[in-house]
């Protein structure tokens, strides 16, 4: 096993009603917050009264419109809100999206230059305001983690920010939050975390045995609990199973003790950025592809313990294990009504070179990936599902 150094401070609050925690949390940092939210489910679903009547005493300044995929753009108006009201504490009120552009935000507030900056160069970033977030999707794992990703739409560059000051201060979690996500959006969660954990999962270990099974436990449980949400929205066991798996599955737990580079993510976040399609939806379509490309007699084993341990396959030969396991991981999202082809989404074959080139350019694909691609083998695995 590697060494690793293991800290996550961000305070979790997992259950029904949590929320009334924030009057006395937030109220320790101060009485201005900024209130970021999306596109309204938040006002649909009751949530956003709700935040009101816990910070009844409270100076709310509200930053709504945060759109799917972050833009840039929202985060340049909402740092200049921060500034310009003396903002105390960053309230994000919904996914990955909102919860991303906030820490964005919370870095930005004490930086004068462009946000963009800091996206580029992290060693800009030297302080943070306390983000605080109420998580209504469970995906991106962003409620527990430093990570932020950030669409420029002016480049059409998608990029991550990542810096310890950005782990949120506390995540309230209540899985009843999640009872009006549609379907679609539920099964993109799902097919994200499945896919947090497949990119750590397929990296070198070097005997953290550990870091493997609890990553296998974790793929049963999105099996096991991604349709039961999809089918019945307000199943509270399977929204908490699915809430706690996603916040685990990005927050270094499943890359303990091992390490490498992740593969489908850099190519989807190309797909996103161009198209500006679901991120889910995007590694759904990615992901079979990759699999069966990068199978071979150097990866076969891997590939063969993840179908039997995972996928429970009892075939002792293991490139027909490896070929069962990528199948039903195909299947899975196929059930979870995910679609499999980029001509689906309305992805044609015009811009797949330039995506690859850029999914190379702004990651460690040619140089840490599990199995290190250049950029034909990018465009190659595109192809694949055109
Ligand atoms: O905007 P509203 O109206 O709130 O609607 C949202 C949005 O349309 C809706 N929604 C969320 N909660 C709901 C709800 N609708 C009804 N009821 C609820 N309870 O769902 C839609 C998607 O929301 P979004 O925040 O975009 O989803 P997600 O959490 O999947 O975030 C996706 C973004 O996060 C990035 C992705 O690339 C993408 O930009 N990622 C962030 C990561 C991180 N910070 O660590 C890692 C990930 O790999 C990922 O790249
Ligand atoms: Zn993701």
């Amino acid at each position: 096993m590697n060494d690793y150094d293991y800290h996550v401070p961000t305070d979790i609050r997992f259950g029904r009603g949590k929320i009334n925690c924030l009057k006395t949390e937030i109220g320790k940092y101060g009485k201005k917050v900024l209130l970021v939210y999306g596109g309204g489910s938040i006002k649909k679903n009751g949530i956003y009264s709700k935040v009101y009547e816990v910070l009844e005493k409270f100076e709310i300044y509200e930053l709504p419109g945060i759109e799917p995929n972050p833009k840039l753009s929202s985060v340049r108006k909402g740092a200049e809100m921060c500034k310009n009201y003396g903002i105390d504490v960053v309230l994000a009120v919904g996914g990955g999206s909102t919860i991303d552009a906030s820490k964005h935000i919370a870095c930005a507030a004490f930086y004068d230059g462009d946000p963009w900056d800091l996206v580029l160069d992290r060693t800009k970033i030297t302080a943070a305001l306390p983000v605080f977030t109420v998580l209504t999707i469970s995906a991106t794992g962003s409620e527990m983690n430093p990570g932020a990703v950030i669409s420029n739409e002016e480049t059409k560059e998608k990029l991550e920010i990542n810096h310890p000051l950005l782990y949120p201060a506390l995540s309230v979690c209540d899985p009843t939050y999640q009872f009006s996500l549609p379907a679609k959006q539920t099964a993109a969660g799902c097919v994200d975390i499945f896919s947090h954990i497949l990119e750590q999962y397929f990296q070198p270990n070097d005997g953290a045995f550990i870091t493997d099974r609890l990553s296998e436990a974790a793929l049963k449980t999105c099996i096991k609990y991604g349709p039961q949400a999809v089918a019945v929205p307000d199943d509270y066991e399977a929204r908490s199973n699915l809430m706690w798996t996603g916040s685990i599955a990005l927050n270094h737990l499943f890359t303990f003790g091992k390490g490498g580079g992740w593969s489908v993510h850099p190519i989807e976040h190309e797909l996103s950025a161009f198209y500006d399609l679901t991120h889910g939806v995007g590694l759904a379509i990615l992901t079979p592809a990759w699999m069966k490309y990068v199978l071979s007699d150097a990866t076969v084993k891997r590939f063969a313990m993840y179908a039997r341990n995972v996928w429970d396959v009892d075939d002792e030969d293991d490139r027909a294990a490896a070929n069962a396991g990528i199948y039903l991981t195909e299947r899975f999202f196929k059930e979870l009504g995910m679609p499999s082809k980029l001509s689906d989404v309305g992805i044609d074959d015009s811009r797949l070179a330039e995506m690859a080139a850029e999914a190379v350019r702004t990651s460690s694909l040619s140089t840490r990936a599990y199995v290190k691609l250049d950029a034909s083998d990018v465009e190659a695995i595109m192809r694949m599902v055109l």
